[in-house]
């Protein structure tokens, strides 16, 4: 069997369909097994895995949407997805092999090289968990294994990765093994959480528990739900009438754009269509932001019947969550919540005894890939695709998800639609600005003592924000995360509004030690991991900014030199095809601008970061 392997393999360069032809023969070859390859790797009897994949097809409810579940839950029995898994995926699907092989190589979790250890070892490298002491736990979890970022030990038990915002910001620094999320790490727990793996003791040994570090509740969260509450109230209602509320809400969608979310679903109940969609965008990936985690945790049913209110008023019977695989710890209890809402009449047919209200919910998971919280990229992912932006238009309200009309909205819209029903518009109304309406979940972390969510109104100036979270020696608040601006303290007075500075809820705040130009390196090193590389500009412009920001560092700036680096800046924000390439550069320019004595007449130095 080692032979037809090997000659499995050889056709990689060849023709994909004489390997199409090639892999069903060996199909034919019933007791034919795939020697394992060590790491913990289970066998590959192809039977099996043929039978395995159409249950998983089933389960998942045979479209597209179940590509991706089918790789990731292939990936967590064989622990890699081998070409023959990736073959036999696409024949299941019936889409050509090439694009599964696109796909699977999209997702930084899913691994498609046999390079991986039995474990999986990923330290976020984001700021927040940067500010608070990553550095030396890399060089902990370096020492214990005797290998580097990026490398595998010998003996194939441990694979060292960094990865982006784990959304453990509060909680930093966090490592992720296999799914298993262990937040405040010190570099003295480092041994111990190697042996534990070892042993295969990782989750009983250590507490994993995800703490929700509610620190200030606003006025819309005080009071205790009732699930079904909502719905049940709004049956008296017509679905234009549910909607005209949400219209006069004012509400502005709080995934960061600040889209009119009453504009958005009155354009999609406008289509005429037998399908439409209500996707829950749970893709959270901005540094810096960890709100919805926290909602998800605690409030699942307040955002489900959100859900379940914008399908009444779009006419949808099918709604997706759309779940970064960071979060994985969550699915379960999201799970549960969407069988007992069933058993209720809360989702399904008849909803409430009202005909024709039909709508019911699955759980889609992410895989690693900030991009993916671009609603077009989501649903390209969606349909078990790379997650690369679409040129828009069209629309998702006219052409979403398999082109029907689809609205997507962020999981705190979701809560705010059901507030809005639950305790009424003029009270929504009280909170806020006259263009940005209600409060906003404020997920704070960087140096300071009390990390952790804050609900507060929009329109609340950056000064009341840091009394409120008693923070007297900020020199810098990064509002909106890498894709945001840096504001100095002698702007503390502007006010976080979407008219004024805008931000999908990440602060993360810099004392006076912190070297501004480090964070602008952080900020655009999770640019260029994370560009989908489709246009130019942003692919190669964040890679260039980045050399020039190290080129900063070293005190060899003109300011011929960093005017030209603006000039690149500028460039790429008005030449990007999405949103990650427009507001890739936003940190950086405001860095540069409002911080100029800390970047010329610079003189270089070493390892800028200190622990707090
Ligand atoms: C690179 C990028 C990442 C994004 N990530 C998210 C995200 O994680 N969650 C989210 O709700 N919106 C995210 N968005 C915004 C979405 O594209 C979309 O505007 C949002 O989901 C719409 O929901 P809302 O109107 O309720 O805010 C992202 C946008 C870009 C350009
Ligand atoms: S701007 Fe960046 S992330 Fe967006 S499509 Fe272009 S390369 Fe991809």
């Amino acid at each position: 069997m080692e032979e037809v392997e090997t000659l499995y393999k050889s056709l990689s360069t060849m023709n994909l369909y004489i390997k199409k032809e090639f892999s069903k023969i060996l199909l034919k070859f019933k007791k034919t097994t795939i020697q394992e390859r060590g790491r913990g790797m289970k066998k590959i009897e192809l039977e099996e895995l043929h039978s395995k994949i159409f249950q998983l097809k089933e389960k998942y409810g045979g479209n597209n949407s179940a590509i991706l579940q089918t790789l990731i839950d292939l990936q967590e029995e064989y622990r890699e997805l081998s070409q023959v898994v990736l073959q036999e995926v696409a024949h299941a699907y019936n889409v050509h092999p090439a694009e599964i092989q696109g796909t699977a190589s999209f997702y930084s979790f899913l691994k498609t090289e046999e390079k991986y250890g039995k474990y999986i070892v990923r330290l976020c490298r984001t700021i927040s968990c940067e500010l608070k002491g990553k550095e030396r736990i890399a060089k902990q979890l370096e020492n214990e294994l005797g290998i580097k970022f990026g490398e595998t030990t010998s003996d194939g038990m441990f694979t060292l990765e960094y990865c982006n915002c784990l959304g453990m910001c509060d909680q930093g620094p966090a490592i992720m093994v296999d799914g298993c999320l262990i937040p405040k790490v010190k570099p003295a727990h480092v041994p111990a959480i190697i042996d534990s793996c070892r042993r295969g003791a990782l989750n009983q040994e250590f507490d994993t528990t995800i703490v929700s570090n509610v620190v200030k509740k606003g006025p819309l969260l005080t009071e205790e739900f009732y699930p079904g509450k909502v719905i049940t109230d709004s049956l008296g209602k017509t679905s234009e009438e549910i909607l005209e509320m949400i219209e006069k809400s004012e509400l502005r969608g709080r995934g960061g754009a600040g889209f009119s979310t009453g504009l958005k679903w009155k354009l999609a109940a406008k289509e005429e269509s037998p399908q439409k969609f209500v996707i829950c965008n749970a893709d959270e990936g901005e540094p810096g932001t960890f709100k919805d985690r926290y909602i998800l945790h605690r409030e699942v049913h307040r955002v489900i019947e959100g859900m379940t209110i914008a399908a009444r008023c779009i006419g949808a019977n099918k709604g997706y969550i759309y779940l970064r695989g960071e979060y994985s710890y969550l699915k379960d209890m999201i799970e549960d919540a969407i069988i007992a809402r069933k058993e209720k009449g809360l989702l399904g047919d008849k909803i409430g005894g009202l005909e024709g209200f039909d709508f019911d919910i699955d759980i889609r998971m992410g895989a690693g890939a900030y991009i993916c919280g671009e609603e077009t990229a989501l649903i390209e992912s969606l349909e078990g695709k790379r997650g690369e932006p679409r040129n828009r238009p069209p629309y998702p309200v006219d052409t979403g998800f398999m082109n029907n009309p689809t609205i997507v909205n962020n999981v705190e819209t979701f809560l705010n639609v059901t507030l809005i029903c639950e305790k009424g518009v003029e009270f929504f109304k009280e909170y806020g600005t006259s263009r940005s309406t209600g409060t906003k979940f404020f997920s704070v972390s960087g140096d300071i003592e009390k990390a952790g969510i804050y609900e507060l109104p929009f329109g609340i100036t950056i000064a009341q924000l840091m009394k409120e979270v008693g923070c007297r020696d900020a020199k810098a608040v990064q509002v909106g995360g890498a894709a945001g601006v840096c504001i100095p303290s002698r702007d503390f007075d502007k006010i976080i509004a979407y008219e004024a500075i805008p931000t999908g809820g990440s602060i993360i705040i810099f004392n006076d030690k912190r070297d501004m130009l480090d964070i602008a390196q952080n900020f655009m090193e999770f640019f260029v991991d994370e560009s989908c590389g489709q246009c130019t500009p942003c692919r190669e412009g964040t890679t260039k900014i980045l050399e020039g920001i190290k080129i900063l560092k070293q005190g060899k700036c003109s300011i011929a030199y960093l005017n030209k680096l603006k000039e690149l800046a500028k460039t790429v924000e008005m030449a990007s095809k999405c949103g990650l390439g427009q507001l890739s550069m936003k940190a950086f320019l405001s860095i540069v601008n409002n911080f100029q004595d800390e970047v010329l007449g610079r003189l270089p130095k070493e390892g800028s970061y200190e622990t707090v």
